[in-house]
């Protein structure tokens, strides 16, 4: 009784909006309609993994303001990277009595029965960025093209070489190396970074076969290389170790793959800790978020590049699913193939990511009101 009474609510909120939408010509960065009442007040739950990473905080803000913009009230919690308190949020989202989930995980994986829970009370679960994996009960998935995200890294770390434009065209006359390379991933328990890894070794490992780029670490392995939690500090602690082990020969890094900005920080850090100075000499480090201190750092050459996902236009995604699943409508997809969570194919809307470098800074970061540039000038090392 009460589900239809909603849904015919939202149907008739959902009507209201388009209107209004075809009345006032649309509006820009795919935010909301505003003062339209979709929600009805009803609750929506915004799991997110961690506030470590800050664009999880992006994230959880914008999700938060384009929601309740939409007469939504919401639930936002941060798991602080601990299943557990993952699981007892999402928990109490449900006990709150929360009509649909926006989920993005600690762990893909360890959801399973708390999203069973979820299901059973016919409650939405919407995959935010990360896959749940090992579950029927998501119904759809908003994320960024993230097997692309991975190739773009890659093809910023060969850009910064002079060995391909930054789409990965091959440049006339470039150097022949070799190239010394060493390769990051993310955690092992976020779908992303495999896909992420997956999408950088497409690009790099016909080159590595060709002795263009050498590993001398030889670690070329998914499990081996991947950062457990994203931590800055173990991306640091390994960089230390590889340099200790692979490079005290006198032999140089000229490029670090790096599937994350957290990540790159920390290898800078152990590089500098290792005699290496920014300026001629330096790597190329590749990114991914446009962390603010990190789009400083590509200012001053720190890092070559970072991959932008506007986490404004993933809310905005993510909201636009939620509405039409409440409304029982089948929300907008363009991808039904590629992401198996091991129980389906979760029909997924996925986003095109963004390589950014010294050049177009102001067009992608500063020009769409992600970051001004007083806020890069001012961002501070913690
Ligand atoms: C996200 C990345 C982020 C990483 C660490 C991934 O799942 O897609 O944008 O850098 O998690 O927080």
């Amino acid at each position: 009784m009460k589900k239809r009474g909603i849904v015919a609510l939202l149907a008739a909120g959902a009507i209201v909006a388009s209107l209004s939408a075809c009345a006032g010509g649309g509006t820009t960065g795919g935010s909301s309609s505003s003062g339209a009442d979709e929600g009805g007040g009803q609750l929506v739950g915004i799991a997110m993994p961690t506030q470590q990473s800050e664009r999880w905080i992006q994230d959880g803000n914008a999700l938060k303001e384009q929601l309740e913009d939409q007469g939504f009230t919401t639930d936002l919690q941060y798991a602080e990277d601990d299943i557990p308190t993952q699981i007892s949020q999402i928990e109490n989202m449900i006990t709150k009595g929360a009509v649909a989930l926006i989920v993005a995980a600690k762990d893909g994986s360890a959801l399973t029965t708390v999203l069973e829970e979820a299901a059973s009370q016919d409650i939405q679960v919407i995959a935010y960025d990360r896959l749940l994996v090992n579950t029927d009960a998501v119904s759809y998935y908003a994320t960024f093209d993230n097997f692309l995200v991975g190739q773009q890294q890659a093809w910023s770390v060969l850009n910064g070489l002079g060995l391909t434009e930054l789409d990965g065209t091959p440049i006339d006359g470039a150097p022949a190396g070799p190239f010394n390379i060493e390769l990051f991933a993310g955690s092992s328990d976020d779908n992303n970074a495999t896909f992420f890894f997956n999408g950088a070794m497409d690009v790099l490992q016909p080159l590595i076969d060709a002795g263009t780029l050498v590993v001398k670490s030889g670690q070329t392995d998914f499990n081996v290389v991947a950062t457990q939690d994203w931590l800055g500090a173990n991306a640091q602690a390994r960089m230390e170790d590889l340099l200790t082990k692979s490079y005290s020969d006198g032999s140089k890094v000229n490029a670090v793959l790096s599937p994350y900005d957290g990540l790159s920080r920390g290898i800078a850090s152990a590089l500098k800790d290792n005699g290496y100075a920014v300026g001629a000499g330096w790597p190329i480090i590749s990114g991914q978020d446009a962390e603010v201190l990190s789009v400083q750092y590509i200012e001053t050459g720190e890092q070559y590049a970072t991959i932008f996902k506007d986490t404004r236009d993933l809310a905005a995604q993510a909201v636009k699913m939620t509405v039409a699943v409440l409304n029982g409508e089948e929300p907008e997809v363009n991808n039904t193939t590629d992401y198996d969570n091991g129980v389906k194919v979760v029909p997924s809307y996925l986003l095109q990511p963004v390589t950014v470098v010294k050049d177009n800074i102001t067009t992608a970061l500063i020009d769409t009101g992600y970051w001004t540039q007083a806020e890069i000038d001012g961002a501070k090392a913690e």
